[in-house]
């Protein structure tokens, strides 16, 4: 397997998971890595959140041996905040931190942080030079293609980040305008990787190890990030990996080991957040496991109603016993 140098990891050339606010928690990156994940990273933590001591925030930077090499994620719009934040986020001991120059929602854009960075390109440098500075860890950076289709600047974001010190960018090739809608234009990828010598990670719509291939082959990116594809299928990375090893497609595990790997899920869930948190999130979790099973649609309102781990283990009995 071929691999590449971020920083001073030695990370193989298959696929990383993508940051997913309140989808990749512990308990979904150690899924991901399970099944093969190159590396991951966390859902995206305020820096201010995390310099007045948020503990909700500061959960979200946990990380557990297992993931390595992980990275954390920040999002924020002041240098001095983003540095501070940094700082305390180092000593949870992730590989990476990454910085986050791509979320579109009005609550962060709003405030000048996440996308609205790819609409100010020297505070996105000054931000990155400020967060390299503060720690001694590599530091790396999620951008988009720009903020919208009249204002398409990921080279220049690329190549700012790059100055400051950012030990790779991954480009997430879709504008802030177009949030998860529309083709990821693969081409912005590619360009990116032409214009820069640090390591440029692809993202957008791979969802089998085919595309995944393909964006490597299109663009010449240095690693493949892969996000809603492994929602409800982790062992997507197994496939990715095995094809890019042998050239042949690895057959999806069963329906009836689809469904063990789900419950191991669902509990690792509840072991990190407790029964009542755990079961609220396997809501969303749980259907997108069961997506494609017979009677899908009825499953999917019953997941909507999981309260507790007795629950969920009625739901997995019943439709062992239906699919029998
Ligand atoms: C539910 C959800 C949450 C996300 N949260 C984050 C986030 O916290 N930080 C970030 O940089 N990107 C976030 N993203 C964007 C993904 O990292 C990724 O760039 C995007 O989904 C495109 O990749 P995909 O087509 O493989 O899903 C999120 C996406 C989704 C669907």
């Amino acid at each position: 397997m071929q691999t590449v140098k971020i920083g001073n990891h030695i990370i193989e050339k298959t696929a990383s998971l993508a940051p997913m606010a309140s989808v990749a928690d512990k308990a979904m990156r150690i899924m991901c890595k399970k099944f093969g994940a190159a590396m991951v990273t966390g859902e995206m933590a305020s820096a201010k959140g995390l310099c007045y001591s948020d503990r909700k925030t500061a959960e979200l930077l946990c990380t557990d041996d297992f993931e390595r090499p992980m990275a954390v994620q920040l999002f924020g719009s002041e240098p001095e905040f983003m540095a501070k934040a940094a700082v305390i986020a180092s000593s949870y001991k992730p590989d990476f931190i990454d910085i986050n120059c791509g979320c579109p929602v009005p609550k962060v854009a709003g405030n000048g942080s996440g996308s609205a960075l790819m609409k100010d390109i020297p505070l996105l440098g000054r931000i990155v030079e400020a967060v390299v500075k503060a720690v001694d860890i590599p530091v790396t950076v999620k951008i988009r293609k720009g903020w919208d289709e009249n204002s398409v600047n990921a080279v220049e974001a690329a190549k700012a980040a790059e100055q400051s010190g950012a030990a790779a960018v991954a480009v997430h090739a879709r504008t802030k305008n177009q949030m998860y809608l529309g083709r990821a234009d693969l081409d912005i990828i590619a360009l990116v990787k032409q214009s820069v010598k640090i390591p440029v990670i692809g993202n957008g719509d791979v969802d089998s190890a085919e595309s995944c291939k393909y964006m490597y082959d299109y663009t010449g990116c240095d690693l493949v990030m892969v996000g809603r594809a492994a929602c409800g299928r982790p062992w997507i990375f197994s496939e990715i990996r095995h094809f890019l090893e042998t050239g042949e497609a690895l057959n999806p595990p069963s329906a009836e080991k689809q469904l063990q790997i789900m419950e191991e899920h669902i509990r690792l869930l509840c072991q990190y957040k407790g029964e009542y948190i755990g079961m609220k999130e396997a809501r969303k979790h749980t259907a997108w496991y069961l997506k494609g099973r017979p009677g899908a649609a009825k499953l999917r309102n019953r997941c909507g109603t999981l309260s507790t781990l007795l629950d969920f283990e009625d739901m997995l009995n019943d439709i062992k016993n239906s699919e029998q």
